[in-house]
């Protein structure tokens, strides 16, 4: 019974020990080369040339390639417009442009400073409201309607109008984007990647070095953390390291420095949304109007999927009977952005949790009775804005279980006491909650393969596209295949993800790696349970061995596959209690010469959404989720502390408890440092100022809340997904929302009236501004 059980992640060992091999922690080989990219000083203009004939002299320095040596210098998983190395248009401040390589980086960076850059500089946008003037557009998206949003804001008694704004985020992954490439006979590459898609590095690498897809294999072992940072933007940098070691015959090594990795690469999409929304006097949701506009920088990247997610995430956890929703990603000349965490979602969702505090500061009502007031009902007020029915809808349960468990009624009247009671602190209550849609919006990427082997002393090997990033996805599938053979978890190892095992794979993202990789590992393993059962049928009947043919199809095999049991090491005839060791019946199957092997194709049912009319199922199921939490800010510096969080999630029945426990807990972490301390600053030159951990801040334990509870709700009613399980990687960043929203709610404490101009990231220095406008 290894599903349900808290065994450790695989590589628990491994990373305390020092065990666990991330890619530069591959020993050198012969020959093999550093490369180092070098970006442009400038964030738009031309690149008219680049000297580097004096770094080529330094010691240590073999080459520069530019992008004038690439095969093919574009990319783009959804527009193939980025250049893999800036030919002459230039995008953003410190674009790759240069490779520069030697036979260690000490000398690289030595001789960085001697290559120059000839630039024709350009008008640059930095923001979106600029980018909206001057009508700078990646993607305009289908608007969303249900109902009849002008009708019924015009007739609504209260209309509030604004833009909620929210800033990016830096993925701070521990290990920077980092690869091997491997040159082969015959021009082949392998490539050793730091990729959640290995399926689009190998395509991006074959084409920009003029290669078919079947000469590149791209191998991923593990990451050091990619939350989606490493979807896309993993592929130009092997592409760059592949450029070299195809030029020079020799293994070549592209790992970033985090300084570099933070300058380079794309992050979270700030969001300007502006909004109408009408409401009753008891705070009801009458009408919302919105139009999202997402920061794409420089080149479209995911940029219109993750638009897409904010608008279908934009009712948050509550109906909206007539709404019109709009969405457009602007084009700046800031590096690309890309996948994070929540893909959007968090974008969207806060702007209503963001508009539900403005609708209690506005009608003098706590912000629950608003939420509890809008939340999707179970039979009724449940058909979200796009169509989609919630199906068994744990909602109102969680948000009445909360409120109960963590005392908020109490908590709520202690709050306002003491807050008319101090000179020198306020503070803030807000219990908000995550919806999440599961499954890829693009329907065609809802789709994974499988192969299990099983070795001749009954362990086995498992192969999926599913690449792990510390999630525990290879944790999860290997108990969901010790599980289907009745074998301890430690008989079962997932192996690294190579493109030659698993090809046209997806990335592992969405949330659904785990939904996707254990099914389709599930369904292989079947596929050997069968055989296995079918052989156990003829020993039983005494068929002779060398009559036991191959397994034929279920269907003609009349294979009573039901009357079998796998369990604890043992295959049972249930029936007649007759049993055989897992050992003993895959020696016979060996001996019978029967495949322990298979390979299985898995794909999501059941999803199907119009982009035209906007209206469908895009999603299989949603992760459900609610979290309360109370700050206290200091009036006279704005300083604040988060003195406690409650969470309570739906994750249906969960495969790993503590692996999922993890996941909540490190995701919230995560959501509330993009809503307080970690802020992006750019100089006047569109130059990332906040490029590493002394100038960004993301939350360290001392940030975290005192008191943090993490509890799940039994839900039985669950039937979509993996042995009942729900998908958990990125719901629960959204509950990190829950601090700003507390944030804002001991700011608008202060507040005579005013309604609040709060923006994300909050930080002491906001918080202090935002509680000036109101003395
Ligand atoms: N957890 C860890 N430790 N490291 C990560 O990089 N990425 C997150 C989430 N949890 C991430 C993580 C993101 S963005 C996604 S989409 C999911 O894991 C992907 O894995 P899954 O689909 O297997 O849950
Ligand atoms: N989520 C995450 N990553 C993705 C998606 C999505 O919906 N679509 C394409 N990449
Ligand atoms: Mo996660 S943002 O879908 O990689």
């Amino acid at each position: 019974m290894s599903v349900g059980q808290n065994i450790p992640h695989d590589s628990s060992r491994g990373h305390v020990t020092g065990g666990s091999v991330f890619i530069d922690d591959r020993p050198l080989m012969t020959g093999e080369v550093q490369v180092l990219p070098i970006g442009v000083p400038a964030a738009a203009g031309t690149l008219k040339s680049i000297d580097f004939s004096e770094a080529l002299k330094a010691s240590g320095v073999l080459a520069a390639f530019t992008a004038q040596d690439l095969y093919h210098n574009s990319w783009g998983t959804i527009v193939p417009e980025q250049p893999i190395l800036v030919a002459d248009k230039i995008g953003y401040y410190d674009e790759p442009a240069v490779l520069l390589v030697g036979t260690d980086m000490e000398s690289l960076l030595r001789a960085k400073k001697f290559v120059r850059f000839e630039v024709e500089k350009g008008p640059a946008i930095f923001t979106i409201d600029e980018a909206i003037a001057k009508q700078s557009f990646i993607y305009k998206a289908n608007a969303f309607k249900v109902g009849d949003a002008d009708a019924a804001l015009a007739k609504a008694p209260h209309r509030l109008k604004g833009a909620f704004e929210c800033g990016g985020q830096e993925h701070f992954y521990l290990e920077s984007n980092a690869c091997i490439a491997y040159p082969l006979e015959d021009g082949q590459m392998e490539i050793h990647a730091s990729s959640q898609h290995p399926t689009e590095t190998q395509h991006v690498v074959a084409e920009a070095l003029g290669l078919s897809l079947h000469e590149v294999v791209c191998v991923v072992k593990r990451m050091g953390g990619g939350f989606g940072g490493k979807e896309s933007q993993a592929a130009p940098f092997a592409a760059m390291a592949a450029l070299v070691a195809q030029k020079m015959k020799r293994p070549a090594r592209l790992c970033l420095s985090k300084d570099d990795d933070m300058m380079m690469t794309g992050k979270r999409h700030p969001f300007k949304n502006y909004y109408e929304v009408g409401f009753d006097g008891d705070g009801k949701i009458l009408a919302l109007k919105a139009h999202l506009y997402a920061d794409g920088g420089a080149y479209a990247d995911l940029s219109s999927s993750i638009l897409d997610r904010a608008m279908f995430h934009v009712d948050g956890a509550y109906y909206l009977s007539d709404a019109f929703i709009e969405g457009s990603v602007v084009r700046t000349n800031l590096y690309s952005n890309t996948a994070f965490r929540g893909f959007g979602g968090p974008q969207g969702t806060m702007t209503i949790e963001s508009i539900i505090e403005d609708i209690a500061l506005y009608l003098k009502k706590d912000s629950l009775h608003i939420r509890e007031l809008n939340c999707y009902q179970k039979d009724v007020r449940n058909v979200t804005h796009y169509g989609q029915n919630l199906g068994h809808n744990p909602l109102p349960d969680l948000f009445t279980e909360l409120k109960k468990s963590s005392d908020y009624v109490t908590r709520r009247q202690e709050i306002d006491a003491f807050n008319a009671r101090s000179k020198t602190h306020v503070k803030g209550l807000s219990m908000t909650a995550t919806k999440f849609g599961i499954a890829f919006t693009a329907r065609f990427l809802n789709q994974g393969n499988a192969s299990v082997n099983v070795h001749k002393d009954g362990t086995v090997q498992v192969s999926t596209g599913a690449t792990e990033m510390g999630q525990g996805v290879n944790t999860k599938i290997q108990q969901v295949v010790a599980h289907a053979f009745g074998i301890p978890a430690q008989a079962v190892k997932v192996m690294a993800t190579s493109t030659e095992k698993n090809h046209n794979t997806s990335p592992t993202a969405a949330s659904s790696g785990s939904d996707i990789n254990c099914a389709a590992a599930m369904k292989a393993a079947l596929g050997i349970q069968k055989r296995l059962a079918w052989l156990f049928q003829n020993i039983l009947a005494g068929t002779p061995m060398n009559d036991i043919a191959e397994c034929p199809t279920l269907d003609e095999a009349q294979l009573r596959f039901d009357e079998f049991h796998f369990e604890d090491k043992m295959l049972t005839h249930l029936p007649s209690g007759k049993s055989l060791s897992w050992e003993d019946i895959v020696k016979q199957a060996y001996f019978n010469r029967m495949s322990l092997g298979e390979y299985a194709h898995f794909k999501t049912e059941g999803l199907g959404f119009d982009k035209k009319t906007s209206q469908g199922t895009p999603f299989k199921y949603f992760t459900n989720g609610v979290a309360v939490s109370e700050v206290q800010v200091d009036l006279l510096t704005g300083e604040y502390k988060i003195l406690r969080s409650d969470i309570l999630m739906d994750l249906g029945r969960r495969i790993n408890p503590g692996i999922d426990r993890g996941q909540v807990t490190g995701a919230f972490v995560q959501g509330m440092g993009w809503v307080t301390s970690e802020k992006l600053f750019h100089n006047k030159d569109g130059k990332l100022l906040s490029h590493s951990p002394t100038t960004y801040k993301i939350p360290n334990v001392q940030d975290t809340p005192r008191v943090f509870n993490v509890e799940f709700i039994e839900n039985h009613e669950n039937r979509e997904n993996v042995h009942r399980s729900k998908a958990v990687g990125e719901p629960p960043f959204l509950l990190g929302i829950s601090v700003w929203t507390a944030l804002k709610d001991a700011a608008n404490a202060k507040s005579k009236g005013l309604i609040s101009t709060l923006k994300s990231p909050a930080t002491p220095e906001d918080m202090l501004l935002e509680l000036a406008r109101h003395e």
